[in-house]
């Protein structure tokens, strides 16, 4: 998705806004541009489509430096990407960078060219920047000017602005798309994600839907969007910078992948007493309504939604609550039956996906008892808007593939099931062997990370293939969905997931020699009747590869059959557990084929537009 940097300062801004452009590179983009007001020379545009290494090229060509300046990293909506689509876009002395999609750009577009404004590219945001001429040139004040235009746009913005005329003002706004302000001395800045400007600042402000603000050097105005003033209050971001850099691991996602065990012993951190999990960590509103909670209504995307259908099988065996899980991109738009105290959850490692934010504020008018997010971003819109927060600790995550983001939210989702169990006074047995599972989980992690070696070797059968199945019961059914997913995104092999007892209703037709079969085989009470499904396999010359329980008998080594084992674990981790050797599968498969691991093409890290 689209990404922004901004920047009043007294130093040269353009190394810190093409810094944190490759800081945005992560979201996905295909151009990217920059607009500074060169010192004594005006506004200097420079765009490349591309990557930002090739607008540090132009740049190196036709250098522009300065103290207040816009860049942005576009990932193409309106118009194909090419450099006159490519962002800023100018309006006169005024420029504009735009993140999100303004849905009432054609009626604005036909408006403006019948004023005679003239149109250089096909996107919806040279509207933007045509629209705020257009009343700057009737009331000569920016501000309002920007305000009056704003009420005008129809959709999700991020948007910043500069004019060649204020050369020590930087323009800023939010609806739908995120912004945050950063704070340095003597020097502002704006970035649609903080990590875009972890080089200069660790302390931010967060924009609220609706916010505008007016930035200078040493001033940060801020207004709601009833144009009154608001103070945002200054935060400290906590993830170093070092959490950023890929250090000795070949990719992001690799690095993301080892960090599992860390991550998820962050997100356990003071969430677990002795035999029972600590349900204060909720918050006080949410502990005392944990009881009233007689449904839920679980809401995600793409692997987010994965972790959520694992969950209803936990919730429904466990604290014995019905739950549904639906995609948010249909759940938004169809009519909603809210039986009474119901929860609704949306889970989201951004906590700025389009859909799914969309689904939580329509959750808002459905008679919800609450809404509760589970995200791992502390200051995100989703986390800002539920009403209660069940925060993940997965740390920033780089590589489009989500991993530790998953598996953080699994762990989250167990801890939830097992606070619902307590205060409904379930088996007490199930909740400490549930606590206990969960304190060994780390360790556990580690020892299946120890498996990537054998799936090095694992990945080369794969190399000329073009369609795999993934086998799955029961839990395991929504991470053999997880594992198709993770392959078909970075090693754009077709991949699909079925509940093995699905099998002979239809997939079992496309079973030959050349269709890995990969199956989640842990040793629990239906591997019987997946060994059953795992034989209609094998005796149609499938080839078998097996993520089994070391304890199980695996029978004969067989060519066709390739069984990699994990250590016994407690059936309620077991998801958790057998998603590793899944991610690890897709990674090694992705490096055998050569594409590009962290930033698969086509796809966005962070989708802030439906
Ligand atoms: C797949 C992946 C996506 C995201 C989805 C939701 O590896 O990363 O499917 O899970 O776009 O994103 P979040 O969790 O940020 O809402």
């Amino acid at each position: 998705m689209c990404g922004i940097v901004g920047a009043v300062a007294q130093r040269n801004i353009t190394p810190i806004l093409i810094e944190g452009l490759r800081r945005l590179e992560y979201r996905g983009y295909d151009s990217a541009g920059v607009a500074v007001l060169a010192d004594g020379n005006g506004i200097k545009r420079v765009r490349a489509v591309g990557k930002v290494i090739e607008l540090e090229n132009a740049l190196a060509n036709s250098p522009a430096n300065g103290h207040l300046g816009i860049a942005h990293t576009r990932w193409a909506t309106h118009g194909k990407p090419a450099e006159h689509n490519a962002h800023p876009h100018i309006s006169g002395k005024l420029v504009v960078v735009h993140n999100g999609i303004i849905e009432n750009h054609a009626p604005l577009r036909k408006r403006l060219i019948d004023l005679g404004y003239q149109f250089t590219s096909e996107t919806d945001t040279e509207v933007v920047a045509h629209l705020i001429a257009h009343y700057f040139q009737q009331n000569h004040d920016l501000l309002e000017a920007f305000r009056t235009a704003l009420g005008e746009l129809h959709g999700a913005y991020a948007l910043a602005l500069i004019h060649e005329d204020q050369p020590q003002t930087l323009y800023c706004a939010r609806m739908g798309s995120p912004l945050v302000i950063g704070e340095g001395s003597e020097e502002h800045y704006i970035a649609s994600d903080p990590l875009a400007l972890l080089q200069v600042t660790d302390r931010f402000r967060y924009l609220e839907e609706g916010d505008h603000a007016r930035l200078s050097m040493t001033r940060c105005e801020i207004w709601d969007s009833r144009n009154n003033p608001v103070d945002r209050p200054v935060k400290r971001y906590e993830h170093a910078a070092h959490s950023l850099e890929k250090g000795e691991y070949r990719h992001y996602m690799l690095k993301e992948i080892f960090e599992q065990p860390q991550a998820i012993s962050d997100t356990l951190s003071g969430t677990l007493g002795d035999d029972h999990v600590l349900t204060a960590v909720l918050g006080p509103e949410a502990e005392t309504r944990l009881a009233d909670i007689a449904n839920i209504h679980i809401v995600a995307c793409g692997t987010s939604y994965h972790a959520g259908l694992v969950a209803r099988y936990w919730i429904e065996e466990q604290a014995g609550i019905p739950c549904c899980v639906e995609v948010a991109s249909e759940y938004r738009y169809r009519t909603v039956v809210v039986p009474a105290n119901t929860l609704l959850i949306t889970i989201s490692q951004s906590g700025e996906t389009a859909d799914t934010l969309a689904a939580l504020r329509f959750a808002k008018d459905q008679g919800y008892l609450a809404t509760l997010a589970i995200c791992n971003v502390a200051g995100s819109s989703l986390v800002r808007e539920a009403d209660w927060r069940l925060l993940t600790h997965a740390g920033p995550e780089i590589g489009v593939a989500s991993t530790k983001a998953f598996t953080t939210q699994l762990v989250a989702l167990l801890w939830l099931t097992t606070a619902l169990a307590q205060v409904r006074n379930r088996d007490s047995a199930v909740i400490q062997r549930n606590v206990q599972a969960l304190k060994t989980l780390p360790q556990v992690i580690q020892q299946s990370l120890e498996l990537a070696p054998r799936i090095t070797s694992l990945a080369e059968r794969f190399a000329n293939k073009h369609h795999a199945l993934f086998l799955g019961r029961g839990t395991h059914y929504p991470i053999a969905m997880e594992g198709a997913l993770k392959l078909k995104e970075i090693s754009y092999i077709h991949a699909e997931a079925y509940a093995a007892g699905e099998l002979k209703h239809g997939p079992l037709a496309l079973v030959d020699e050349d269709m890995p079969v990969v199956s989640v085989a842990p040793s629990d009470s239906l591997l019987e009747k997946l060994k059953s499904n795992l034989e209609e396999v094998r005796a149609r010359g499938g080839q078998l590869i097996t993520f089994a329980c070391e304890t199980i008998e695996q029978g004969e080594p067989d060519a066709n059959h390739e069984v990699i084992t994990l250590p016994w674990v407690e059936d309620c981790i077991s998801p958790i557990v057998y998603t590793i050797p899944l991610q690890l599968l897709s990674y090694h498969v992705a490096l055998v084929k050569g594409t590009d691991v962290d930033k698969p093409r086509n796809l966005a890290k962070s989708v802030t537009v439906e």
